[in-house]
């Protein structure tokens, strides 16, 4: 296998005249002389330069924007404007040629319309590249943050015979001969049969085999794709997205937003430290898009100053029936209601709710607790109160809801008083009813949308940009 030195590296270097090998992208290539080349180990292009009149003017004419290079030559100090560093070739290989007049990807601003459309070489451009490292980086940081603390990573399936949110969201899973789907005595497809002679789905959460895990390893989390099948097109909603889901026994609902709140700012500072360069480059381009605004919807803060605000405060904590409170009292702004005027107590928050907590009045990410338990799921604490249950929700300024979660119900007998209420059949999850049989303990746990925070990093502003290959209804080609 030949060397090769990344650009990243190469960029670094302390050294120069020396010999190095190069491969990449070509990014641009002007005056038949400067290559910017790029391998992905950083959004900055190395400058090759390239002796024009010593090479063969066919080689010159297949260095093209998008052609895969190898290139031999020596790193000098750059003579030039713009980089400290630059390659003086000594020979070029042309790996894959790319042709000018078809490849998508040109060296201009391309709309991230444009490029979701192009979603298979979108990977190419400065704005993915950054993303997708940062993402990379927010991952690594999340499973540094649990396993410093001792955690163990448990793999929950993605295959299971429950809807653990008990909102009828799932997909089904089907092994159904086309030819031959089983039905019902009424004619109906019968999906009780599609797995195997078994109803099953993809996951909604690895949150109910999560808790059979902690009540034996104390302090677990999962990290996995995880499936809706909400049919909604918002820029919040992925059809597959990942949860990481820390599940800890012995804890409160106190501990569970403590813990919440230190892992969200670790990962976030992770990230900061490691792709501030990236950042940077995502913060810039972020500016550049609020101009695009009326000045009253600016931002009034960039996105490096929201993630450090973010790192360097506490987040404000309020029950549901405060934050009502808050909102009856409340207009968005001085002309403009709410379009969903907040009545009463027991409704559900809408976004735009959420939103006005946390970016106009408290200006902070918030964890709203004690929600009615009519919406909210069965496995929630019942407070004394008989009205509320011990959930926990995070809201984050410009995402609304990043992190849900509660202190679980333990008691066996207001669980099932519960799932009796809620119409969740109690024999089918007989399983997560013997962790309250055998050994019952207080505990809880919170579910963390991966994307939702890999959005509020990178300042983008629709989920279907921080996910390589995103799911939503009618896209699953690649
Ligand atoms: O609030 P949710 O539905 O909670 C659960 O699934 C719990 N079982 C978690 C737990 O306690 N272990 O989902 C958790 C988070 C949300 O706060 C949101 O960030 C994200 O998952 N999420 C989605 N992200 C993208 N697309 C969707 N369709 C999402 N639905 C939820
Ligand atoms: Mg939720």
């Amino acid at each position: 296998m030949s060397q090769r030195t990344k650009i990243k590296a190469l960029l670094q270097s302390q050294q120069t005249e020396i010999d190095v090998t190069v491969k990449g992208w070509v990014r641009a290539f002007r005056s038949n002389r400067f290559i910017a080349l790029n391998d992905g180990s950083t959004n900055n292009n190395i400058q090759i330069v390239v002796d024009f009149e010593n090479t063969d003017p066919a080689l010159l004419k297949r260095i093209t924007v998008g052609a895969a290079l190898s290139v031999e030559g020596k790193l000098i100090a750059s003579l030039g404007k713009g980089q400290t560093v630059e390659v003086v070739a000594t020979e070029i290989e042309i790996l894959g040629d790319s042709d000018p007049e078809k490849y998508p990807i040109q060296p201009k601003k391309h709309s991230l319309e444009f490029l979701r459309e192009n979603a298979h070489l979108r990977f190419r451009t400065s704005t993915f590249g950054a993303i997708f490292r940062v993402r990379n980086s927010l991952a690594f940081a999340v499973h540094q943050f649990f396993q410093e603390r001792g955690f163990v990573y448990l793999h929950t399936p993605v295959i299971t015979a429950s809807d653990a949110e008990g909102a009828g969201e799932t997909f089904h899973v089907t092994n159904f001969d086309l030819d031959n789907i089983p039905k019902t005595e009424t004619g109906e497809i019968d999906f009780k049969q599609d797995f195997f002679g078994r109803a099953t789905n993809l996951t909604v959460s690895g949150q109910l085999e999560g808790e059979l895990g902690a009540m034996a390893l104390s302090d677990i989390y999962t990290f996995g794709p995880t499936f809706r099948a909400e049919n909604s097109n918002t820029t919040r909603h992925l059809a597959e997205f990942w949860m990481i889901e820390p599940e800890v026994a012995f804890n409160d609902l106190v501990d569970n937003m403590d813990l919440a709140e230190d892992m969200l700012k670790y990962v976030i500072k992770y990230a900061l430290d490691k792709n501030a360069d990236d950042i940077e480059f995502l913060t810039q381009r972020l500016t550049e898009e609020e101009k695009t605004k009326p000045q009253n919807e600016r931002s009034e803060m960039t996105l490096l100053e929201k993630l450090q605000f973010c790192l360097n405060n506490d987040f404000e904590r309020l029950t549901y029936t405060e934050a009502i409170d808050i909102l009856k009292e409340s207009t968005p702004n001085k002309k403009k209601k709410f379009a969903y005027p907040v009545e009463g107590w027991g409704t559900d928050l809408q976004s735009e709710h959420e939103r006005y907590l946390v970016e106009k009045h408290f200006k902070k990410p918030v964890i709203l607790t004690d929600y009615p338990k009519e919406i909210k799921a069965f496995y929630m604490r019942q407070n004394d109160d008989g009205k509320t249950v011990r959930a926990m929700d995070i809201l984050f300024p410009g995402i609304g809801e990043i992190v849900g979660g509660s202190q679980r119900e333990e008691r066996l007998d207001k669980l099932e008083q519960r799932m009796n209420e809620m119409g969740i059949p109690t024999e089918e999850l007989w399983w997560y009813l013997d962790t309250r049989r055998f050994g019952s303990c207080p505990h809880a746990g919170f579910g963390l949308g991966f994307e939702r925070l890999v959005l509020f990093v990178t300042g983008m502003g629709n989920i279907r940009d921080v996910i390589p290959f995103p799911r939503f209804p009618k896209n699953a080609e690649f």
